[in-house]
């Protein structure tokens, strides 16, 4: 395989994009992803604009200013208009943006320049996209980490009707790992694979060592798609996961959800490291990751490996 569109679009080398992860993915995994020829993401989801600033000043010093640098930016926040100024005043130009409607920025953004990527979990949603004039999608199953959508659509199934429904690029995200799950993605007719997941799991994400260790000991099993009625989000299972549970099985309100929740949960669990009360979100794939590499050796496995399985060089 030659390089493909997307490529060219994001000003990458490799197919691959290191997904926007809150309290995951600050400079130095961005930064360290955009130097190995994939797309480095900010995640600004955790990030008060004064942050973000930060974050993209040290990734920009990382990278001597690499084009190919974005900022995830879920769209549910007061301040995300705040976030995507910060973001242009540093020179990102691609932005991937979630949780929240396409039509809200999207046109805005490209009046400023900017390439825009919406995260997507469904064929409807996914036209509704491109309807709202971004340049492409990212596709992401109901195996993801994170949150999620809600119609528990899987990658395999999703991938296909996403690609069939719309003439931009698809991205395919959900339980993708590894050289296989890229090529299956690939030949289903994604352009490019969001991993999120499986960068948790290297040395520069800023995940606590103890939630990266959790990673290595998971089974398959134990992960689940929780808080339905609020906003699904798949977490590995432990004793704050068992509370929602219980509260889920009682038929919890969407209120006695938020109330017990409270604050700084994901914050508590995944920077923190606080395994028993902490939230923990992470994907179906957790199961097979069992090392802890830089992103730079990564990037070159999957690559390596790809090229062995597909005989296509990048
Ligand atoms: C710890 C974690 C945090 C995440 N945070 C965000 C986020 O802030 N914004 C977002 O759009 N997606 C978020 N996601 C979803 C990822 O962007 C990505 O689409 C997903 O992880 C892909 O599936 P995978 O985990 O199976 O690789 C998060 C995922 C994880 C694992």
């Amino acid at each position: 395989m030659t390089k493909n569109n997307i490529c060219e679009l994001l000003s990458i080398k490799y197919p691959i994009i290191q997904a926007g992860m809150v309290w995951v993915s600050g400079a130095k995994l961005a930064a360290a992803s955009a130097n190995a020829g994939i797309l480095g993401v900010v995640g600004a989801g955790s990030m008060s604009p004064e942050l973000l600033d930060l974050h993209l000043k040290k990734a920009n010093l990382l990278t001597g200013n690499k084009k190919n640098l974005a900022v995830n930016v879920p769209l549910l926040y007061s301040k995300t208009k705040e976030q995507l100024e910060v973001s242009l005043n540093n020179g990102i130009r691609i932005f991937i943006t979630s949780a929240g409607s396409p039509k809200t920025y999207t046109s805005w953004l490209k009046d400023q320049g900017a390439i825009v990527i919406h995260a997507t979990s469904s064929p409807e949603l996914a036209l509704k996209c491109e309807n709202a004039g971004v340049d492409a999608v990212i596709a992401e199953g109901f195996e993801a980490g994170g949150h999620n959508g809600r119609d528990e659509i899987s990658t395999f199934a999703l991938i296909p009707q996403v690609v069939d429904a719309l003439s931009i690029p698809v991205i395919a995200a959900g339980g993708i790992a590894d050289a296989r799950g890229m090529a299956a993605a690939l030949i289903l007719g994604a352009s490019a694979v969001q991993m999120g997941t499986r960068f948790v799991n290297t040395i520069e994400s800023s995940a606590h060592q103890n939630f990266k260790e959790a990673i290595l000991k998971a089974s398959p099993s134990e992960t689940m798609l929780m808080m339905k009625k609020y906003v699904p989000v798949r977490l590995l299972k432990n004793t704050f996961y068992d509370e929602i549970k219980n509260l889920e099985d009682q038929c919890a309100t969407q209120e006695d959800l938020i109330k017990h929740l409270g604050h700084g949960r994901a914050k508590k669990g995944m920077l923190e490291g606080d395994l028993v009360h902490g939230e923990l979100e992470i994907g179906q794939i957790a199961g097979m990751i069992k090392d802890i590499p830089s992103v730079h050796d990564l990037v070159h496995q999957i690559i390596n490996d790809y090229s062995k399985l597909t005989l296509s060089k990048f």
